[in-house]
């Protein structure tokens, strides 16, 4: 691998596209919140996958079979996302949007950091740990934000438990939220890929459908995925130290660029 170019170097031609582009997408997973403090799901030690058997807590017959069980979990996630904050990944993607001419970013995250920290062009593929919905009649989400210690609420319409607004697997993705995202994937020039393995679809098929349609994948992850040998840019490292470098080599005079140089520095 010595004849790669220099993480660096390759950090300025990626910034050049990201630069000239008219649409930007970006397609995040559990790495953009990890220097948050959020765990990830599939790394060997830390993630959550790794600790808990997701048939059992992420899953609708898992709901069926032990609803306390299930909210407990993610009432228990709910309130440590709650207690941590945005970092500068997030930060970084809510500068692209506001210096890129159209974006859109699609997170695979149910944390909320994304709009914490400033992105307002954003959908959220498996939903939003924060609301909760009616396990039966699909009432309306709303906001949750009490801790709750004995079984599941109920819903106010129809009686049946109210269980968390996220995706669950053998779950369908919110039709207008993958629709959105796929728009996106087919229109953008440049599509970045941040802190997601790229194993989960149908997220996963988005950085194809824009290579496909002509748009520059640039991959940004620590570890190599699936995705990294089909990107134009596979740039390794944390998300809190790339983005940042991203962003103020794509806009040298960019506000934002002050407090990304800190957060490089400091990251
Ligand atoms: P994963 O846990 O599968 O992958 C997290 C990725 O983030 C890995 O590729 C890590 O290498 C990378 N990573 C770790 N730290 C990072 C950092 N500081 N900066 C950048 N990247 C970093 O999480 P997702 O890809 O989001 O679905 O998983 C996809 C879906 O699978 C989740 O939304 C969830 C899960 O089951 C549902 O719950 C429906």
């Amino acid at each position: 691998m010595h004849d790669e170019p220099a993480l660096d170097s390759r950090i300025a031609a990626a910034a050049a596209r990201l630069a000239r582009a008219r649409f930007v997408a970006a397609l995040t997973g559990a790495g953009v919140s990890a220097e948050s403090g959020v765990p990830t799901f599939r790394d060997a030690l830390t993630g959550l996958w790794a600790t808990f058997d997701p048939r059992e807590l992420a899953t609708p017959s898992a709901f069926a079979r032990n609803p306390k069980r299930v909210w407990d979990w993610y009432a228990e996630r709910r309130a440590q996302v709650a207690s941590v904050e945005p970092n500068a990944a997030h930060r970084a993607l809510a500068e692209i949007e506001r210096r890129a001419p159209r974006f859109l970013l699609a997170t695979q995250n149910v944390d909320g950091l994304h709009a914490r920290a400033g992105s307002r062009a954003l959908v959220e593929l498996h939903g939003n740990i924060a609301r909760v919905k009616c396990s039966a009649c699909a009432r309306i989400a709303q906001r949750w934000d009490e801790a709750l210690d004995a079984l599941p609420p109920r819903c106010a319409r129809c009686g049946e438990f109210l269980r968390p607004d996220v995706v669950w697997f053998e779950e369908l993705l919110p039709a207008g939220a993958l629709a959105a995202a796929e728009d996106a994937a087919r229109e953008c020039d440049v599509l970045l890929v941040v802190g997601t393995s790229a194993e989960v679809y149908p997220a996963a098929a988005l950085p194809d459908a824009a290579r496909a349609a002509g748009a520059c994948v640039i991959e940004v992850n620590p570890d190599t995925t699936p995705l990294s040998a089909r990107a134009d840019f596979a740039l390794r490292g944390r998300a809190g130290v790339i983005l940042p470098a991203l962003v103020r080599a794509a806009w040298p005079d960019s506000l934002g660029s002050a407090s990304a140089v800190r957060d490089a520095a400091s990251g």
